[in-house]
């Protein structure tokens, strides 16, 4: 009976599946929604071509919205109140949206489509977004696995970001050369308006990073930006910032901006990385160092015969050996989602509030 029940369940799943496929397909390339009207912040009218996701049709029309996954519905920034013309929730939405945010038409722009008469807010800020063309102007292999690439603004020739921010690389995709997008914070100072540096990690078979390993001094690269709420928030509270891996790329930006603005701040720097080799940025450690309000505590986790320092994994080390010391701290946590989960989970548990976290995940 068993294998009877479960034989039917599979028939039924793949046939629903192919007909999801068929009808995303027959959207795909048959359906004509023709050109529609696209009402934004309630007075100004586009007349855009209908099909495509919201994102992509705003992208098209230059106005640029967080979206850190590419489009892929994981990352949640691509929010945007739709009042009108956006058909019920998707799935995928359900998936990231609270039912407040639903209450209040938020969607997400990468997967709602545009078929039709639509009206939707763009918070003001995201007017700011521009988009900028860069040329490769040096290449580093800082570890084994991330490269520090700098690059010279070319078209406009300047940028504005706040420290902790990040943009969005354009990557062509292997094969059919499509347009890409993926999220890289600015690892580099703000007030270096000419240049701006990525730390990059060479994801296996990753589409943007293994682009980005590959370009040669002179390459040009398009982005848009800046984006991303990682900021230092200005409370008075010493800062721990608790990096692993590529994770250490805003903190290049955030730590001296800190130092250099609020000169009454400790900064607490845990690095977490697998062995020597993997702890990074030693240059920029050392000039902040001169600080005497700047503390830093590598930790590694990996075999490493010739180290004084602390071992193990970064959150077990930091919260046995030294959360107690930084109850009433702000914290600022960047790296692999799974880390900044269990690191900030663990951090709610101990009692620090939500508002006192901030934190960038690196997927
Ligand atoms: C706000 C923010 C800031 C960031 N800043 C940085 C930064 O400063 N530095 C940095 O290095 N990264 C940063 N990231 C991560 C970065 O945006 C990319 O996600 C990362 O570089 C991987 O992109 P990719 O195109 O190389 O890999 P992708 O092509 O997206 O692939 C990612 C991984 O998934 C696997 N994969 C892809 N497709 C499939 C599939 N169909 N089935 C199974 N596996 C698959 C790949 O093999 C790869 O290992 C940031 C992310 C965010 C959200
Ligand atoms: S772009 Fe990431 S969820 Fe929409």
């Amino acid at each position: 009976m068993l294998p009877i029940i479960l034989t039917s369940a599979a028939v039924i799943g793949g046939i629903a599946l192919a007909l999801g496929l068929i009808l995303a397909l027959a959207d795909k390339f048959l359906a004509d929604y023709g050109v529609v009207t696209l009402t934004i912040n309630g007075d100004k009218e586009l007349s855009v071509k209908g099909g495509n996701s919201l994102l992509y049709t705003l992208f098209q029309q230059k106005y640029f919205i967080p979206s850190a996954c590419g489009g892929k519905g994981t990352c949640a920034y691509c929010k945007l109140v739709v009042t009108e013309g956006a058909g019920p929730y998707l799935p995928t939405e359900k998936i990231v949206l609270t039912d407040e945010e639903m209450a209040k038409n938020v969607r997400l722009s990468c997967q709602v489509k545009v078929r039709g008469a639509m009206r939707v807010e763009i918070p003001a800020e995201y007017f700011e977004i521009g988009e900028y063309e860069a040329v490769l102007e040096k290449a580093e292999l800082v570890t084994p696995a991330i490269k520090e690439l700098t690059f010279r603004l070319a078209d406009p020739p300047a940028i504005k970001f706040k420290a902790g921010q990040y943009v969005q690389i354009q990557a062509p995709a292997p094969g059919t050369g499509e347009a890409v997008y993926r999220a890289y914070s600015m690892a580099s100072l703000p007030s270096l308006r000419e240049t701006v540096s990525f730390n990059v990690r060479l994801e296996e078979n990753g589409v943007a990073s293994t682009y980005l390993f590959g370009l040669k001094d002179g390459d040009p690269v398009k982005f848009s930006g800046p984006y991303g709420e990682f900021l230092y928030s200005r409370s008075g509270r010493n800062a721990v910032c608790l990096a692993t891996g590529v994770g250490l790329a805003p903190f290049r930006s955030l730590i001296p901006d800190i130092l250099e603005s609020d000169p009454d701040v400790e900064v607490f720097l845990f690095f977490g990385a697998r062995v020597k080799g993997d702890l990074y940025g030693g240059a920029d450690i050392e000039e902040w160092a001169k600080n005497p309000k700047f503390h830093y505590i590598p930790i590694l986790s990996g075999e490493e015969g010739d180290w004084d320092g602390e071992r193990g994994r970064m959150d077990v080390v930091f919260f046995a050996k030294f959360f107690e010391s930084h109850a009433q701290d702000e914290y600022y946590l960047c790296g692999a989602p799974v880390v900044v989960n269990s690191l900030t989970a663990e951090l709610i548990k101990r009692g620090v509030p939500e508002g006192r976290i901030h934190f960038d995940k690196f997927g």
